[in-house]
């Protein structure tokens, strides 16, 4: 059975995909620096990985695990450290960097000999892609993941499919962890009127990993309500 990769997969969003993924018929790898990955995994009928995935180390026991038939691979695993840009520390802005976007490159690269013909590559971008105060160095890891999953989307064409999801606000620890009246305020420039759910962005990603999807790569879809489009 071909395999479906999904990292950060302890957090709010990853369980939720690989749930999705895992009805589609796919073998589920779930990874994640958190133990707590392994009671998501056995609730899920999958294989689970504790790894931390800023180590090469970490990396190879991804790859050590995949198998041959890599169907699709999810870069979810991320972590915000929010401060205005001037007073941001070096150690603040590497940690988003290396998660978020290095060691996402290094899986998916490391990965490349394994994907099946038409596998599919789904970055977790965001809406702060686009710039978003207090997250210079988190707006960056999201804008990186989008550059690199373009330029690669050109070179690995037609075997593997590269596209990103771009969420706004999804309730999950990572907002949860938020001061809750500056979630409110956000919330309410959503047009959509609601904090995303995580199924509103697993639907997303599954589609992405689906046949549905075959004649889609290189591309962004915004799941965020229409934030996008707001003043
Ligand atoms: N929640 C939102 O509002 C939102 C919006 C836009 C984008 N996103 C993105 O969606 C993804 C999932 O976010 P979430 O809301 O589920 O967050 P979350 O904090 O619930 O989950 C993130 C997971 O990543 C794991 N992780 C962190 N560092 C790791 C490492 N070094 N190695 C392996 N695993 C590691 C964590 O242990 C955690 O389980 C992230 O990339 C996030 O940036 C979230």
């Amino acid at each position: 059975m071909s395999t479906a990769i999904v990292t950060g997969a302890a957090g709010g969003l990853g369980g939720r995909i690989g749930e999705r993924l895992a009805a589609a018929g796919h073998d589920l790898l779930l990874v994640d620096l958190d133990p707590a990955v392994e009671e998501v995994a056995a609730a899920q009928g999958a294989r689970a990985v504790v790894a931390d995935l800023t180590s090469p180390a970490g990396v190879e026991a991804v790859v050590g695990a995949a198998g041959d038939d890599v169907a699709v691979l999810v870069n979810n695993a991320g972590i915000t450290r929010d401060a205005r840009a001037t007073k941001m520390t070096e150690a603040e802005f590497a940690a988003v960097i290396d998660i978020n976007l290095t060691a996402a490159i290094r899986l998916t690269l490391a990965l490349e000999p394994r994907y099946r013909e038409g596998a599919a590559v789904i970055n977790l971008s965001s809406r702060a892609s686009l710039g978003n105060f207090g997250q210079a160095n988190y707006s960056a890891s999201k804008a990186g993941l989008v550059g690199f999953g373009r330029a690669l989307a050109q070179r690995w064409a037609p075997r593997v499919r590269l596209n990103a999801v771009a969420p706004s606000l999804v309730d999950t620890p990572m907002t949860q962890a938020m001061p809750p009246d500056v979630l409110t305020k956000l919330v309410a420039r959503i047009p959509a009127g609601r904090i995303g759910t995580p199924d509103d962005v697993a639907g997303i990603v599954a589609f992405l990993a689906s046949p549905d999807a075959a004649y889609i790569t290189g591309q962004v879809i915004y799941a965020c309500g229409g934030r996008t489009v707001a003043p």
